[in-house]
């Protein structure tokens, strides 16, 4: 396979190299990924998360795999194991179809060509989100965004956070509130690392502050990613995405959503079609409550499309 580069990606040297997001910001830890079973804990334990990037890291995984000369069977085994470690984003499963499962004349050069294909694809698709959605942000607004949707999750610029990236670098004041995102606090450990890394201007607040926020005026937009998106444009995406959108509604706030085409699932009718992952319960404790104190923690909800002003793709409008 030839060299690929993301941000939180590394495939060189014949390695297959992942930043462990669950150390970040405070440590900066690429680990070597051994092999397809490995990959699948790295991102059930969110070492690898984002729905683009899990997609992208599930097919690297493979492709590594095929490179080291498994065999056809044993590649597709790994690739219906692979398709299991989250139920939500739907890029993981369309990944691996594309790639391996629905790959009409399947061989192993296939899957490395098509592998290093996927990842290409996704750079410019980010960069296409980027300039579109750049054009809903105007010089002067402070725009609200929920977890972390940046080059950390993507083989390129990002979703939400590379429109509001591709607003700045335009030259748009602009300032990004950024939600801290519980329970795992994505927004408050990666989205301010990334923004710092790229110096623009935000401040981070607890996921219960956007409502009064938005109440003294002081957001202009919100755009979040998305993990699944139905045919009816409801969609999904990290826990509490639907608070801010209930929100910016009542606050005459436009919410946007940016992802590419591979987070969209023809086989969704609507939002109540999509597989909601539900998480261990300490993630919420977060050792602070009574060790058994009885918790639900949905890792998503949905959003109806009746709250959405729009949804930015790689190749168009929603
Ligand atoms: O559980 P995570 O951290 O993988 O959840 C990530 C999100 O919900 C993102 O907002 C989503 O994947 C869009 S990223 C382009």
């Amino acid at each position: 396979m030839k060299k690929m580069i993301s941000m939180g990606l590394r495939f060189e040297d014949a390695k297959l190299l992942v930043l462990d997001q669950t150390r970040l910001p405070h440590e900066e830890v690429w680990v070597d990924c051994r092999d397809c079973a490995h990959m699948a804990e790295l991102i059930k334990t969110l070492a690898v998360r984002g729905a683009p990037l899990i997609g992208v890291a599930a097919v690297l995984a493979l492709a590594h795999m095929a490179e080291k000369g498994a065999s056809k069977p044993e590649i597709i085994a790994a690739a219906k194991m692979l398709r299991m470690a989250r139920p939500t984003a739907v890029n993981l499963m369309n990944a691996i179809d594309q790639v391996v499962l629905d790959k009409p004349d399947l061989t192993t050069a296939s899957v490395i060509s098509d592998a290093e294909k996927f990842f290409q694809a996704d750079v410019l698709a980010c960069e296409a989100i980027a300039e579109r959605g750049a054009s809903f942000i105007s010089d002067g607004d402070h725009v609200l965004t929920h977890c972390n949707t940046g080059g950390l999750v993507t083989a390129g610029i990002g979703t939400a956070l590379g429109v509001i990236r591709r607003a700045f670098e335009q030259g748009k004041k602009i300032h990004v509130y950024v939600d801290e995102t519980r329970p795992l606090l994505q927004g408050a450990r990666l989205t301010t690392w990334e923004l710092q890394k790229l110096g623009i201007p935000f401040t981070l607040i607890c996921d219960n502050m956007a409502g009064f926020l938005m109440s003294q005026g002081k957001v202009q937009k919100v755009f979040v990613g998305s993990d699944r998106i139905a045919r009816n444009g409801d969609f999904a995406n990290k826990i509490g995405t639907y608070s801010v959108a209930v929100l910016a509604k009542f606050h005459g706030v436009p919410f946007y959503v940016a992802a590419p085409r591979t987070t969209f699932d023809e086989k969704c009718d609507s939002g109540a079609d999509i597989p909601i992952e539900e998480r261990h319960p300490d993630e919420v404790r977060a050792g602070k409550s009574p060790h058994q104190a009885p918790v639900w923690n949905p890792a998503f909800d949905v959003t109806p499309r009746k709250l959405i002003s729009g949804i930015v793709f790689e190749d168009g409008m929603l």
